[in-house]
């Protein structure tokens, strides 16, 4: 969580900070600051609130300066306001930090710096921070970059900071561990960021730092070292980003946008894989471990939030094509139990921002003993993706709405394949059998696109009930990791009690919920286990319950038993199952609307999870 921003060059700093801060805050929204270097004098501005409101509060202040760096929050040591605020700067004022990460060991710092005469005016672990930085600096006479290099050997937890020295104004100093952080190199200019979307505008070359690395950026240049003090000689990457990606496009939301985006998500995640004149998948990243993958003894997906919904519904496709056993675990959970793994296991790890805090240290976790890891990720050159021993991209696009909608369906896209893949290179899938299988796979986006069509009906729903304080969502079989994701995404965005169950589990407690003012949203598609969806309304009507089923275009019987039936296109498998997610997508987003909520930035949340 947080986002940063760092510039060095010859224009102004802090209009690129600030646009590129506004592009950083799917990772915490709670507050804002800037720090500027001018001629050896440091401007610092920060305020609780959003990155508009740190422009709005600095419009009448004359910010001149080609050097600065910036933050945006997502609060953990200390609530949001404007001193717990970043950049932090050290007691004495040589040394201004902004940080994305937790310092673990930051009140034994504390501790000994207080003992030694420091004193603190916030609760962050970053101004913690910043005052050891200062003190070593000061106390070994050592330069910045020394100093903070030394700082951080004597640091626990995770970080990703730009820090500029008031002694060494010209230059700014990054280093990460476990918080990602991109070097953007210009002319005559350097950026320094969370990702890559402060500074797409400027340049496409970028340098993903790694790991225990620190690097110093001036207007002449870039050196990378090891937090060892080992050169690292910096490897460019040329990116390609399309910059309306990140733009909202006419929509008046990223998240309505992103859903609306998922024909083409979809498309783009297929595209080039799925071959259906040659009746075959190939997916070059995979090639190298396919003979691991068909041998595997067992899958072991990973994942949290949406994407751990995705591997459910992974977990479905594996058993059904590739005849795999599969578990499914929250990488929070995972990481901290003493799983058995050995080297026949498979892991998979999920994730959209491929930065997330606990599914990166359950990678770590599965590769120590031994498995092979694959990551299926969205973002391109994420830490995840980097730490894995192979893996997919999704191609979904920038997602930037925290809640997760297309980076969901790209993800099943990219289970579906492998599973196929793999089912077939076992010989479990026969080649016309695949032929329907392919074919239902890219059908997909344009029954998406169908699906989008019904938008004003949903919406009607949702004006119906959304001020009801809760939900219920039913799902059997694939359905249920779809019932699991739309109470998600109810909960996520409009704030609403919503709690997703496997349908027959109903009886066994949940039951109990249900009156004549519950709204109980059933996923009830045609598939094997209709009949006993159907069961189960009649449960829930018997008992006076608001049904509001998911069903396949043309039911009759649902549609008579049911008090609102929304619509998807017919299909044949639990491939074409993920389609009953996106009338849950837009019931949400439009309930959330209605409440009067910011969809794009729900409360307390972050887009990327980079603390545990
Ligand atoms: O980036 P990741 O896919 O690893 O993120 C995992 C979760 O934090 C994420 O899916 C979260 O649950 C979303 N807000 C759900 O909409």
């Amino acid at each position: 969580m947080c986002g940063i921003v760092g510039y060095i060059g010859t224009r102004e700093a802090f209009p690129i900070i600030i646009n590129g801060l506004k592009r950083l805050e799917y990772r915490g929204y709670d507050s804002a600051g800037v720090a500027i270097s001018n001629n050896g004098q440091m401007g610092i501005y920060k305020i609780k609130g959003k990155v508009s409101q740190l422009e709005d509060a600095v419009k009448k202040t004359d910010i001149m300066g080609t050097i600065g760096i910036g933050h945006t929050r997502w609060a953990t040591h200390g609530a949001p306001n404007d001193i717990n605020a970043h950049p932090h700067k050290s007691m004495n004022g040589k040394f201004v930090v902004v940080h994305n990460g937790i310092i673990e060991n930051y009140s034994v710092l504390k501790k000994r710096l207080t003992a030694r005469h420091y004193t603190f005016v916030s609760q962050t672990d970053t101004e913690v921070l910043a005052n050891l930085i200062e003190y070593i600096y000061l106390f070994a006479k050592i330069s910045a970059e020394d100093a903070v290099r030394f700082a951080l050997s004597k640091v626990q937890g995770a970080y990703g900071i730009a820090v500029i020295c008031t002694d060494e104004p010209d230059k700014i100093i990054a280093a990460r561990k476990s918080s990602p952080l991109v070097l953007g190199i210009g002319v005559d200019e350097y950026f320094v960021a969370s990702d890559a979307t402060p500074f797409v505008e400027y340049t496409n070359q970028v340098v993903y730092l790694d790991n225990d690395t620190l690097a110093v950026i001036s207007r002449n240049g870039l050196s990378i070292k090891t937090i060892k003090n080992v050169p690292v000689t910096p490897e460019i990457t040329e990116i390609n980003f399309d910059f309306d990606e990140i733009e909202k496009g006419g929509f008046p939301d990223f998240m309505l946008k992103e859903i609306y985006e998922q024909p083409h998500s979809i498309t783009d995640t297929l595209r080039g894989r799925v071959y259906m004149q040659e009746n075959e998948i190939n997916i070059g990243g995979l090639l190298d471990v396919m003979p691991r993958l068909m041998n595997a003894r067992r899958m072991i997906i990973v994942g949290c939030g949406t994407s751990w919904h995705a591997g459910l519904l992974g977990e479905y496709l594996f058993e059904e094509y590739a005849r795999i056993p599969v578990e499914v675990e929250y990488a929070s959970e995972f990481r901290y139990r003493n799983p058995i793994i050995n080297s026949e296991d498979v892991v998979i790890a999920i994730s959209q921002s491929g930065e997330t805090a606990d599914t990166l240290a359950a990678i770590q976790l599965a590769k120590k003993c031994g498995a092979c890891v694959l990551g299926i990720c969205n973002v391109v050159g994420s830490s995840i993706a980097r730490e894995t021993h192979a893996g997919v991209y999704t191609h979904a696009g920038p997602e930037i709405g925290v809640a997760s909608t297309k980076a969901f369906t790209a993800q099943v896209s990219v289970l579906a394949m492998i599973a196929l893949m793999v089912g077939r290179a076992k010989y479990n899938i026969k080649p016309v059998q695949y032929h329907q299988l392919l074919n239902e796979l890219t059908d997909v986006p344009k029954k998406v696109e169908e699906v989008l069509t019904t938008a004003d009906k949903i919406k009607h729903v949702a004006e119906l009930y959304k001020d009801s304080p809760n939900f219920i969502y039913l799902g059997r079989g694939c359905y249920y990791p779809i019932a699991l994701e739309g109470a998600l995404k109810l909960k996520e965005i409009s704030y609403i009690h919503a709690e997703g169950y496997p349908a027959a589990e109903m009886k066994h407690g949940p039951i109990a919920l249900i009156d004549d003012k519950m709204p109980v949203v059933v996923i009830a598609a045609k598939d094997k286990s209709y009949e006993k969806i159907v069961n189960n309304i009649q449960e829930v009507k018997a008992r006076k319950g608001i049904v509001i089923a998911v069903v396949t275009k043309g039911d009759t019987i649902i549609s008579q038993m049911a008090d609102y039936v929304l619509e998807v296109p017919e299909f044949e498998t639990a491939i074409g199952a993920m389609i009953t997610v996106i009338p849950l997508q837009l019931l949400s987003y439009y309930i959330a609307v209605m409440r009067g909520c910011n969809v794009d930035q729900p409360r307390n949340l972050a887009k990327s999870v980079t603390v545990e």
